[in-house]
């Protein structure tokens, strides 16, 4: 490894406050955090600190004009302590895929490789074991101009921190199908990983929220008639005769896990479909009886089982106990990614100490 990483470790560790049989999702955080800059054209100032609060300005631009990306991983541990990343080349594709659109730096592969495998390793301990869990891992980058006025940035922070997790969803989903609010529309930024994306779906999400479901299922913005993905996960109906996706456009994010579903499902000879999928289709296959199951799927909403659908006031329930794909899924991503079962599509890397100097 070349990254030269200042590196200003926690005299104390917090781990002992940290109970791994209660995990509540996104609220303790490791011992550290990685940050760098882009400054005058480069990246540099590459640093290891204790987790904490940053100094910004009030003028500072991610806060005023959005440009503010981010990626969701996970660190696995398995019994031997062999620490593990899932598709972490995938997630950097991802994010440089998202600064492209949003205007902001590509983000060298060396840097996010070795910004994630030192903090990974130096706060090794968190990753918790038990059944479900892992290391959520958040890189991020954000603009940090002290300006006022619409334009690029010049300058950015790139950012990684890390927590403990179990799923995000400990239930069955009831979702609404929405089909006033658009989350994005054809030509915006619905398939960049941005902060305002997230924003956009708060307020339909409340709403949903306050009337009883969990999540919105979107809608296609121009008809409100095809399905796109929920606020936090793509989405998976599953007939008598296939699995269905709909398939990747502009105002939709192209999930990892929803790749590595569609490839782990035809590996096992399923028919997997990526097309649109509309809604009159969804009801009519509930209606006739060919609605085997639907799930959402996400790193951090893994793969959750919907309960029931809504449209326009009709509830429609989903078998979400028997013979579950879904399930299935989730055992073989917990088997390969703690090596378990072998991992014929590379997803797996192994974090060795050796690689990382700090
Ligand atoms: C993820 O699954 O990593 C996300 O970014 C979704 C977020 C709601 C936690």
């Amino acid at each position: 490894m070349s990254l030269k990483i200042t590196t200003n470790l926690v005299e104390e560790s917090r781990i002992s406050s940290f109970d791994p049989d209660n995990i509540v999702f996104g609220r303790v955080f490791t011992d550290h955090m990685f940050s760098c800059d882009y400054v005058n054209g480069q990246w540099q100032n590459f640093r290891i600190d204790p987790f904490g609060k940053i100094p910004l300005s009030p003028t500072l631009s991610a806060l005023h004009y959005g440009q503010s990306i981010f990626e969701g991983m996970k660190a696995f541990k398995n019994e031997e302590g062999v620490v593990t990343l899932f598709r972490a080349n995938d997630n950097l594709k991802r994010l440089n895929t998202s600064a492209e659109r949003m205007c902001m730096p590509a983000l060298p592969e060396e840097i996010f490789m070795e910004g994630l495998k030192t903090l990974v390793t130096i706060d090794k301990d968190w990753i918790p074991t038990t059944p479900g869990s892992a290391l959520y891992i958040r890189p991020f980058m954000f603009a940090t101009d002290d300006f006022l006025g619409v334009k690029p940035s010049e300058n950015y922070k790139f950012m990684i921190y890390a927590c403990p997790v179990a799923a995000y969803y400990s239930h069955p989903l009831k979702v609404r199908i929405e089909d006033h609010y658009t989350r994005a529309s054809k030509g915006g930024v619905g398939s960049a990983k941005c902060a305002g994306n997230y924003a956009a779906s708060m307020y339909p999400t409340k709403l949903a929220q306050k009337d009883g479901f969990d999540q919105v299922l979107w809608t296609d913005g121009e008809h409100h008639q095809y399905l796109e993905e929920t606020g936090t996960s793509n989405v998976f109906v599953i007939t008598k005769d296939a699995v269905y996706t709909p398939e990747l456009n502009d105002s939709l994010l192209a999930g990892i896990t929803r790749d590595s579903i569609i490839k782990l499902l035809r590996s096992k000879g399923l028919n997997v479909v990526e097309k649109k999928v509309s809604v009159d289709e969804l009801i009519n296959w509930h209606k006739n009886g060919e609605l085997k199951e639907m799930f959402v799927s996400g790193t951090a909403a893994t793969v959750t089982n919907i309960e029931l659908f809504n449209y326009k006031g009709q509830n429609f329930n989903v078998n979400h106990t028997e013979n579950l794909i879904g399930k299935e899924i989730l055992s073989d991503f917990q088997k390969i990614r703690t090596l378990e079962m072998p991992d014929q599509f590379g997803w797996v890397e192994i974090v060795s100490e050796s690689e990382v100097t700090y």
